[in-house]
């Protein structure tokens, strides 16, 4: 299998998954975990962050709320070199009832979740710049392709997100040709407790969390020269 794979590889790399609190937090960690990477989870609420390790055991847990950037610092100065990967799940949704129904508080949220993957990215670029094998990813939406009124803030925000990903993507082919910036986007998330607890329900467009997972592991089997700047809907 291994001499099919173009890529660096993720066994024994570190990659810190950030906003890992979630179930797709749970899927992704467990994946990178299950390839051999060396794991750390952050999250900003301890009790929700610490229940993620019971559920994958061996990661390192960190909490910092990613919106401060003196709390980002801070994280990467306690995680220090090497930082191979940076997986960036902090999300949220905000609808409204049309365009006049954009609240300024959804936008304060969505504009809050946009600055964890500003903060994040810019405080982990030179870590990630020098690894031999640095990838980030952010999961958007395929919203962006469609923007509906009810979801104008929302969509702007993973809009924004989107520009800074390939803002990165330009950065690492500039200076930085092993490392690769990737956006993948979804319709919404599925996982098995959502399941569960509607049985009724088909999910259809919906993307599994472990389809997710396996796409973030990928990204370390292919070239950062094939991967840098693009965009995968996960399907
Ligand atoms: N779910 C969907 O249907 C869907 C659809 C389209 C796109 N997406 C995108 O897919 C990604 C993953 O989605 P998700 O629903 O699994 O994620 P999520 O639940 O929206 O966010 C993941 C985790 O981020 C943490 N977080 C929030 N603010 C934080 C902060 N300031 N600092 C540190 N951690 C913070 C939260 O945990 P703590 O409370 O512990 O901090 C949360 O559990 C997101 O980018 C989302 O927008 C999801």
């Amino acid at each position: 299998m291994s001499e099919t794979v173009a890529g660096p590889g993720v066994t024994g790399r570190r990659v810190v998954v950030t906003g890992a609190s979630s179930e797709s937090g749970v899927a992704v960690c467990a994946a990178l975990v299950e390839a051999g990477a060396e794991v750390v989870a952050v999250g900003s609420n301890p009790a929700k962050i610490s229940a993620v390790a019971d559920r994958v055991p061996g990661i390192r847990t960190e909490v910092a709320d990613l919106s401060d950037p003196a709390a980002v610092t801070a994280l990467t100065d306690r995680l220090g070199a090497p930082v191979d990967g940076l997986i960036h799940l902090v999300g949220g949704w905000v609808g409204g009832a049309g365009i006049a129904g954009q609240s300024d508080e959804g936008w304060a949220a969505m504009e809050r979740s946009f600055r964890t993957l500003r903060n994040v990215l810019r405080s982990f670029y030179p870590a990630l710049a020098e690894s031999p094998a640095g990838r980030t990813a952010f999961v958007s939406s395929v919203s962006v392709d469609a923007p509906t009124a009810s979801g104008a803030d929302y969509t702007a925000a993973k809009a924004a997100s989107e520009s800074w990903m390939r803002s990165v993507a330009q950065g690492f082919a500039k200076n930085a040709p092993d490392a690769a910036a990737v956006i993948f986007a979804v319709r919404s998330l599925v996982d098995e407790r959502m399941r569960a607890a509607s049985p009724e329900k088909t999910f259809a467009g919906a993307t599994d969390v472990g389809t997710l997972a396996e796409a973030v592991v990928e990204l370390w089997n292919g070239t950062a020269g094939e991967l840098n700047g693009r965009r995968l809907v996960l399907q």
